[in-house]
């Protein structure tokens, strides 16, 4: 019979051990950066970094996403020289890979002692008081995925990481985002153009971007921000009891009106300047994304890096 995915999560972490130096074996804080967010990677101490490619590491799936980079990097960050485990790429769901292969990363950092895991991603806003380059620190989510069967725990229970039904009423941990607030207000990044909010995500499959009546359905479904990945992680990791810190960028606006091309009597009487006007409003691309992401960076990383600082008494 195959391994299970314990017995290769417990492979895959001893063999991540064995490259590390003493300094680096027990990382308590893992940090997932999501599209464009993985320059954190670079104000890492280098006394010392490791950084292994995923295509190196065993059983690890490997990214297909252009301008997704994949390697987990191991080093300090911080004036408390916290270790951490930074996930600089990640596998989605829409890549093909299972859910298992999805949240195997996961657990290898629960296997490796991680306590805490701060998942990021790149995120479409639903919420109408939300700009483009705003971060929003989730508090709940709408597994859109998982509640039609798509689910990561679906499946005989890995009694190794945790029970058959685990809750996610407290999945988002309120201690962590008391953090990132203070943080923000700390950073004085409330004094800036960009905000930070408290807000729901929304998770689907992908690959398509929403479309106008989907991103309406979310919506009234409660939902500020939808994207393709993070909540797969969130749920292992709740599984096995790490806590939780989740942060989404809006890299672009998923606000789609039907308006005026909802109706027949327009699409009769309006020009073609008209018609594109409203077609071109909204519509996500995957360079939009992208630069959003470059922009806002900065201030994300800057955020995390505080929040981590403070996390050294773990
Ligand atoms: Cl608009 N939708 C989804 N599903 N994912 C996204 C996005 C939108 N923008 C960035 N990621």
């Amino acid at each position: 019979t195959s391994p299970s995915t314990y017995q290769r999560a417990t492979e895959t972490a001893s063999h991540i051990r064995s490259a590390l130096p003493d300094v680096l074996q027990n990382p308590k804080v893992a940090i997932v950066c999501g599209s464009g967010l993985g320059g954190l990677a670079q104000t890492i101490d280098p006394t010392p970094k490791v950084e292994l490619a995923y295509e190196n590491i065993p059983n690890f799936p490997k990214s297909t996403v252009q301008g997704h980079e994949g390697k987990f990097v191991f080093g300090r960050l911080g004036p408390h020289q916290t270790p951490v485990a930074l996930l600089v790429g990640r596998a989605h769901f829409y890549e093909g890979h299972t859910m298992d292969m999805v949240t195997f990363a996961t657990r290898v950092c629960k296997l490796m002692g991680v306590e805490v895991i701060i998942v990021t991603n790149a995120a479409g806003g639903l919420n109408q008081n939300y700009a483009v380059g705003d971060i929003v620190c989730l508090n709940d989510h709408l597994n859109m995925a998982g509640l039609v069967g798509i689910h990561p725990l679906r499946g005989p229970n890995l009694d190794d990481f945790g029970v058959r039904f685990p809750p996610l009423s407290d999945a988002y941990d309120l201690d962590l985002r008391v953090r990132v607030h203070r943080a923000w207000k700390t950073l004085g990044l409330d004094k800036q153009k960009r905000r930070l909010h408290e807000g729901i995500y929304a998770f689907v499959a992908g690959p398509t971007y929403e479309t106008r009546a989907e991103c309406r359905m979310l919506r009234g479904f409660g939902a500020d921000v939808v994207g393709m990945s993070t909540v797969p992680e969130i749920v292992v990791a709740r599984h096995s009891g790490i806590r939780v810190l989740a942060l989404s960028l809006v890299t672009n606006s998923a606000v789609l009106e039907a308006g005026p091309l909802g109706s027949d009597e327009a699409l009769q009487s309006m020009t073609k300047a008209e018609l594109d006007a409203h077609l071109g409003r909204g519509k996500a691309n995957h360079e939009e994304v992208l630069e959003a992401g470059r922009e806002a960076a900065k201030d994300m990383q800057a955020l995390v890096k505080l929040i981590v600082s403070d996390l050294h008494e773990l």
